[in-house]
């Protein structure tokens, strides 16, 4: 069963957050000249256009990195990732935006010829994508197997510097602890990696479970950051969004105390909220 697209979803108000997280990471990996290993369990198709009938069918973009492309006063923080997304769309104060990056298209950015990049999708249109879009990258490897399983194969890297990003689309309930599981299982192969695992607040029993699952565990140093554009609700529908990030780079919990209240004022409304919390210490 794989109906996903995330075509339908790029450039949302769950893209900002995760993305402008996976930018400052990368960005934290790179000040240090020896390579890193990027590995994306779920890559999706790496770049999306904008216009294609999928984005424009929701049109979940409008209410997210398009309300912010333009903006000339930005949080420090949040600068990385509107300079990114900025490049790729030179005329946006123009034209509006063409483009969108997924996360190998923001990892692209990044990754130098010491670095490699491993990328992992199982969906055989994306992964066509996604190839397309690896044209000429040297050091990207190309999957088209289960990332879960994938990660875990690749650890600990040679180099012992990882960043791992787990962004499953929870069409499957056993998504919400696979993904954790995942986590804890590659701690133990591998304890200082930086692991940021995305989540959708949709039921937050959910959330709770595998915050639940990650203090029961071994894991240490584990920040969550969320944004929630209303309050929780018995009702379907995705009302937040968030990240368990497991050994960030040290100024990142200060750097999304600049950014979300940002996100909040420029996307949310006055029954949006956001918060940062270390759930286990180092
Ligand atoms: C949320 S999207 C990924 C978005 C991407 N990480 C980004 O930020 O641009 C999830 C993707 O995972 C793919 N997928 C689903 N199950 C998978 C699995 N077990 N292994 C690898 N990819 C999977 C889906 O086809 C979909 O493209």
């Amino acid at each position: 069963m794989l109906s996903y697209r995330h075509a339908f979803h790029a450039g949302n108000f769950a893209d900002v957050l995760k993305h402008s997280v996976l930018t400052l990471v990368l960005d934290y990996m790179t000040r240090k000249e020896k390579g890193f290993h990027y590995i994306d369990s779920h890559s999706g198709a790496g770049m999306y256009q904008l216009a294609d009938e999928f984005a424009q069918k929701t049109g979940e973009y409008k209410d997210g990195i398009a309300k912010l492309i333009n903006e000339q006063e930005l949080p420090e923080a949040l600068q990385p990732y509107i300079n990114l997304i900025s490049e790729l769309n030179p005329d946006s104060e123009k034209n509006g935006l063409d483009l969108y990056p997924g996360s190998p298209g923001i990892a692209k950015r990044f990754m130098r010829r010491q670095d490699s990049t491993h990328l992992f999708e199982l969906h055989p249109t994306d992964i066509q994508h996604l190839t397309d879009f690896c044209h000429r990258w040297k050091k990207a490897f190309i999957k088209q197997s289960d990332g879960y399983q994938g990660v875990l194969g690749l650890l600990p890297p040679p180099s012992r510097r990882g960043v791992v990003l787990i962004d499953p689309p929870y069409e499957l309930k056993e998504d919400y602890q696979k993904a954790v599981n995942t986590i804890i299982k590659a701690y133990k192969k591998f304890a200082t990696g930086t692991y940021i695992l995305w989540y959708p607040v949709v039921q937050r029993e959910r959330i709770n479970e595998m915050e639940s699952t990650f203090i029961e565990s071994d894991v240490k140093n584990l920040l969550k950051v969320e944004f929630c554009l209303s309050n929780d609700t018995d009702e379907y529908g995705m009302t937040g969004t968030g990240l368990f990030i497991v050994n960030p780079p040290w100024q990142l919990a200060k750097q999304m105390n600049q950014v979300l209240p940002y996100l909040k004022a420029k996307l949310g409304t006055h029954n949006s909220s956001f918060s940062v919390e270390q759930l286990i210490d180092e």
